[in-house]
Formats: structure tokens, C-alpha cells, sequence
């Protein structure tokens, strides 16, 4: 984050910092420039907290000043100690850079500073960056221009970045940076603040401007002026930010994501909204036409993490509704196996934050396979969207919380919404049908909240189960995503061994984990959609509780003949087949939500994660 105006820098960019901490959370660092030549930073290893301690044993007086910046850091080059924390410093101590993103030629860079004599004081890629803007402001033609300093080094530079510059000479402007990693300005009343995420200057301003790609902005407290990396005058894309600042609260919860699993109703509800108009299904920012939509033969589904997860619920779906061979592919893996891909393939591109790195590459390896390409996102303007053929938002509000809750319920009614456009396109569901489909969608949100009023017998569980070793996720048809959701979640929040297997597969050698004891979720499917497939999974659980496990179901009201093979029995209501997913996994969050919080976790924040992976 960066800042430029009339209130006390440090006191703003600790805000922001406060709001964004989510993205990273294994340092903290803050500059000040003084308006005097001088430039105050501290950082610390650790929480933002850290750095607040230091700050008050070192005195906040020391950062008096009205521009300034500051920085949470994902650990990428270098261990998370001080040293390696942002901001980084030339040798002078006169240039301060925030980085997020990886710079991948820094090792060239690096040996090139190092064979002229500069040393380098941390393992980062950061640190380069910023001897090299303060090389490049000492002399030659960019010889006291900051912003033509750092758009000389920026062309130099490979790999994905945002660059926040201060420059001691030049107290009164802020120069960032961005190539396919996130930055916006955020433009108020006589202050300017650029910043990862609109979250750290939403106190002050909703009115923010888009950056594009390559795209370099001087920001100071008048404004702001955006160039690109040549210096060719550019446009940023302004937008008013349509979420206030209480969204980024935890009104009165104890973590964000407990907050964001109770919103999961109005997430649903304003997501759908909409997106049936004139007896059609219409999407956000559709660039792909009917026709093209007509002559798709095969989707993909690219994703990572829980947004992978949504992908294999939607692949149920938009089978079962088009017609179409869906395949669901982890992001991190499509572009390196060389998938076959033409005009005629849509890839559906899902990802809350819409930076993942992951999943931007394999946007831009099927665009240049001139597949089409849809974006499922719940962030406005952000990469991934901005380089997609055609848009579906996900309307369910910033998700603070590290694990995906709301963003993931809504990816998967928005899939479905693609599923039915696409159906509609070609004809393999009558008006009508698509009609139904929707309003089947629309009566979720009363469902959903239907399972969170219920939610403390499953709070009661989880805290009898925070001291199991390893917990197993079983489901069939749409269950088995929520299967594998439900394990991630327990992984990620509980840091306990946890997996998810598609019920059938059990037999094939999963079956010998079954030991006394070992806690077994169920996902079962209604016994009034898929009969078969309810008597299966039937059988499957009195085989693994004949082994002794303990046997935690996650049903329909009213099924009675899972009753028996159900050590505790967890009920949701009745809703169609494909729309399960909706209510089945809200008692998974809460299940791992509670366990962590009993194991002394902190729930918005596991170990070891962030928020958006703007790495590869
Ligand atoms: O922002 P994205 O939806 O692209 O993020 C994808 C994953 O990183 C994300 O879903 C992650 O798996 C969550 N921590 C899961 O709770």
C-alpha cells in the first residue's frame, strides 16, 4: 500500500495494512517520508502486530509524515525474518520498495549489482529493485525522475510484480508498478492511495481506477497520472467500489470467516440476481456470442484449491444439462500438459480473488490456443477477468477469511449459471427447464440459511473431535467435491490430516486406513434423487463402520435408513439433486471452523497460507 495526502501516513497505512493483512502474514514493514529528505522505515518478522510493538518501542514520532507505505509479506525468496521483510532499501537509504510478486531474472540482476560492488543485504528478489531504481535516478537520462527510474528498471524486470516506490528526494509522490499482479488507486479528497485491494483504502474512498497491465501510476495528493513502462500517457478504468467498509468488518464475530459462512444466504441470493431476465439466463460481460456459445463441443474448468473444487460440482451439472464432455483441471497442471484446446472450447476460468497466478496462466495459454474464455470472480476488474472473453461475478462480497466460504457457494451457483447459458445456447434444455433450473438456484439462499440456524450441534462435534489424528471425507456424485472440500478446509484451518475419496473408491485401497475410532465424514446423496446411489453409499458406511470407524453423516431430513449406520447424524433440508452441494457443505466449514478455533487456531489466518497467490 501506498499513500500521498493530508493525514498522518503511518496511521493510514497501518489501517490499510490491518484490512489487507489477509493476503500475507509473514511480515509486516511501514516507510514514512518526512517531507524533510528523510525516509523512517521499520519492519518485523511476523504479524502486523509485531511491527506495531516495534513501532511503539521505537515511537510513532519518528514516522511523522504525510506520504508513506508499507507491506505484508507471502514469504516467496528468503525466509520470513526482518531482514528479508519489505520495504527494501538501496544502499543509500534513500529508495524504498514494496514488492508482491516474483521477479524471476533477480538472480542475473543480483550478480550484476554484486560485480559492481553493491551489497545486497537480504535473500529477496525485492532488494534488487531497488538498487537498481536508485542507480538509474543518480544518473543518465532518467536522472532525477522517479517515475522514468523505475518504468527503466521495470522493463528490465521478468515475472510477475507490483513495485510501490518512495524516493527520500521526493517527499511529496508515491510511483507504482504493475505487471499481472493486482494494484489499484484509490482517488480521494486531496489523498491518493495505491494498493493491492481496494479493502485498505475503503475508509476513505470508494472511488478507485483500475490499472492495466505493464502500466505505471505517480500518485500524489492531488491525484494521480498513469503512464505505461515506455512513458506513453495511459488511461486507468475508474470504478466506484460498491461495498462499504462495514463488509470489511467482522461485525462483531469472532473471525471474518465465521462472519462470511453466516453470509452465505445473501452471497447465493446476490449472485443469482440478475441473471434471468426476459425468460434468459444472461451473464455480466458477455464477449463470446450466442453462436459462439452454440458451437462449444467441450468445456474446461480450470481452478485451483476450493474454486477446482466448485469446477467438479458445475462438471455434474453442465453434463448432465448441455450435453457437453466437461473436464475439470487443476490450473497449476493444464498449461504444462498441453490440452487440446480450439476455437470451439470454453475454458471456464474460476477464481474468487481473479489474480491467482495459477490459474491467469492457464487463462493466457488457452487464449493463445484461441479456446474462449469464461471468468467465474467474485473481484471486479481483476486480472483474470480483464483477460477473459466473457465475465460472470460472483457478488458475494470481499471474503477476509483465508479459507473460501461464501466466494466458494457462489462460484458454484455462478457455474451453474454457465451451465444453463450454456444449455439455453444449445438447446438442450426448453425455456422452460432453464426456467425451473433457475428458480430452483433461487430458493437455495432460503435453504442454506435453513443449515446455518441449525449449526451448533455440528459446533458440539467438532469440538469432540479436535483431538483426532486424521479425519477421512467420503461422498458419491456431487458429494465427493464436497467430500474433498470438506478435507481442505480441516487441512487448512486444523492443519489435521484429512482426505476426501469418492465413496466407491474406498474399496480400492483407502479401506485399509480404517481403524477403531477414526472419524469417517459422510456426505450422502437424497434418497429421492439417485435411489442407487443412496444405497451404495449405505453400504459403504456399514463397511468402514463394521471396521470400527465413527461414522459422522451428513444427510437429508427425514432419511431414515441412513439412521442406524450414523454415529451422529447431521441433517440438512431436502433440496434437488445437483443443488446438494449448496447445503452439504456449509456443516464441513463449521466442522473444521470449530475444530481449529478448540485447537487454539487462528482461523482467518492458517499457518503458512495467504489469501491470493499471485505466484506461481
Ligand atoms: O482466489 P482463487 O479462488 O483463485 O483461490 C484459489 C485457491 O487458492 C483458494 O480456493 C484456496 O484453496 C482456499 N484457501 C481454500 O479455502
Amino acid at each position: 500500500m501506498g499513500y500521498v495526502g493530508h493525514r498522518q501516513a503511518l496511521d493510514v497505512v497501518l489501517g490499510g495494512l490491518r484490512r489487507m493483512e489477509y493476503r500475507g502474514y509473514d511480515s509486516a514493514g511501514v516507510a514514512v517520508l518526512d517531507g524533510a529528505g528523510s525516509l523512517t522505515v521499520e519492519r518485523k518478522a511476523g504479524r502486523l502486530a509485531n511491527l506495531e510493538s516495534a513501532l511503539d518501542t521505537t515511537g510513532r514520532d519518528a514516522f511523522t509524515g504525510t506520504a508513506g507505505m508499507g507491506h505484508t509479506r507471502w514469504a516467496t525468496h528468503g525466509a520470513p525474518v526482518d531482514r528479508n521483510s519489505h520495504p527494501h532499501r538501496d544502499s543509500s537509504d534513500r529508495v524504498a520498495v514494496v514488492h508482491n510478486g516474483i521477479i524471476e531474472n533477480f538472480a542475473a540482476l543480483r550478480a550484476e549489482l554484486e560485480a559492481d560492488g553493491v551489497e545486497l543485504t537480504s535473500d529477496t528478489d525485492t532488494e534488487t529493485t531497488a538498487h537498481l531504481i536508485a542507480r538509474a535516478y543518480d544518473e543518465g537520462a532518467t536522472k532525477g525522475d522517479l517515475a522514468a527510474s523505475v518504468r527503466t528498471v521495470c522493463r528490465r524486470l521478468e515475472g510477475a510484480f507490483t513495485l510501490v516506490v518512495t524516493h527520500a528526494d521526493q517527499p511529496d509522490l508515491i510511483v507504482a508498478a504493475r505487471r499481472s499482479s493486482p494494484l489499484v488507486v484509490g482517488v480521494g479528497e486531496g489523498e491518493t492511495f495505491v494498493a493491492s485491494d481496494v479493502a485498505a483504502f475503503i475508509e476513505h474512498t470508494c472511488e478507485a481506477v483500475e490499472l492495466g497491465q505493464d502500466q505505471l501510476v505517480v500518485i500524489d495528493r492531488d491525484g494521480y497520472t498513469v503512464t505505461d513502462f515506455d512513458g506513453e500517457p495511459a488511461q486507468g478504468k475508474p470504478f466506484t467500489v460498491d461495498w462499504d467498509l462495514s463488509a470489511a468488518e467482522k461485525g462483531g464475530h469472532e473471525y471474518f470467516m465465521l462472519k462470511e459462512i453466516e453470509e452465505q444466504p445473501d452471497a447465493l441470493a446476490n449472485t443469482l440476481r440478475g441473471h434471468f431476465e426476459a425468460g434468459r439466463i444472461v451473464l455480466d460481460e458477455q464477449r463470446i456470442s450466442e453462436q459462439d456459445l452454440r458451437d462449444v463441443d467441450k468445456v474446461f474448468v480450470v481452478a485451483c484449491g476450493s474454486a477446482y473444487h466448485s469446477g467438479l460440482v458445475a462438471k455434474y451439472a453442465i453434463e448432465h444439462w448441455c450435453r457437453l464432455p466437461v473436464e475439470v483441471e487443476l490450473a497449476s497442471e493444464f498449461r504444462y500438459r498441453d490440452p487440446v484446446l480450439d476455437r470451439d472450447t470454453l475454458v471456464v476460468a474460476v477464481s474468487q480473488s481473479g489474480e491467482t497466478a495459477d490459474t491467469l496462466e492457464a487463462v493466457r495459454h488457452a487464449r493463445t490456443q484461441k479456446a474462449r474464455v469464461l471468468a467465474v470472480c467474485n473481484t471486479n476488474g481483476a486480472q483474470i477477468p480483464r483477460e477473459s472473453d466473457a465475465v460472470l461475478y460472483t457478488h458475494a462480497g470481499p471474503e477476509i477469511g483465508v479459507a473460501s466460504t461464501k466466494a466458494f457457494l457462489a462460484q458454484i451457483a455462478a457455474n451453474y449459471l454457465v451451465g444453463l447459458a450454456l444449455a439455453q445456447a444449445r438447446g438442450t434444455k426448453y425455456p422452460d427447464e432453464v426456467a425451473r433450473e433457475f428458480s430452483e438456484l433461487e430458493a437455495m439462499p432460503a435453504a442454506v440459511h435453513k443449515v446455518l440456524s441449525t449449526v451448533e450441534q455440528v459446533r458440539d462435534l467438532g469440538r469432540r473431535m479436535a483431538d483426532s489424528k486424521a479425519v477421512l471425507f467420503l461422498g458419491r456424485h456431487v458429494g465427493f467435491p464436497v467430500a474433498l472440500e470438506g478435507a481442505l478446509k480441516l487441512k487448512e484451518l486444523a492443519y489435521m490430516h484429512a482426505e476426501g475419496f469418492a465413496a466407491g473408491e474406498l474399496k480400492h485401497g483407502p479401506i485399509a486406513l480404517i481403524e477403531e475410532g477414526l472419524p469417517v465424514v459422510v456426505v450422502m446423496p437424497s434418497p429421492r434423487g439417485r435411489a442407487v446411489l443412496h444405497a451404495k453409499l449405505v453400504s459403504n458406511i456399514s463397511e468402514i463402520q463394521a471396521r470400527g470407524a465413527r461414522t459422522i453423516v451428513i444427510a437429508e431430513e427425514g432419511d431414515d435408513t441412513v439412521r442406524p449406520f450414523a454415529d451422529e447424524l447431521v441433517e440438512v433440508p431436502a433440496v434437488p439433486t445437483l443443488l446438494q452441494p449448496l447445503v452439504s457443505t456449509v456443516p464441513l466449514q463449521v466442522l473444521a471452523a470449530e475444530i481449529a478455533r478448540t485447537r487454539g487456531y487462528d482461523v482467518d489466518k492458517p499457518r503458512n497460507l495467504a489469501k491470493s497467490v499471485t505466484v506461481e
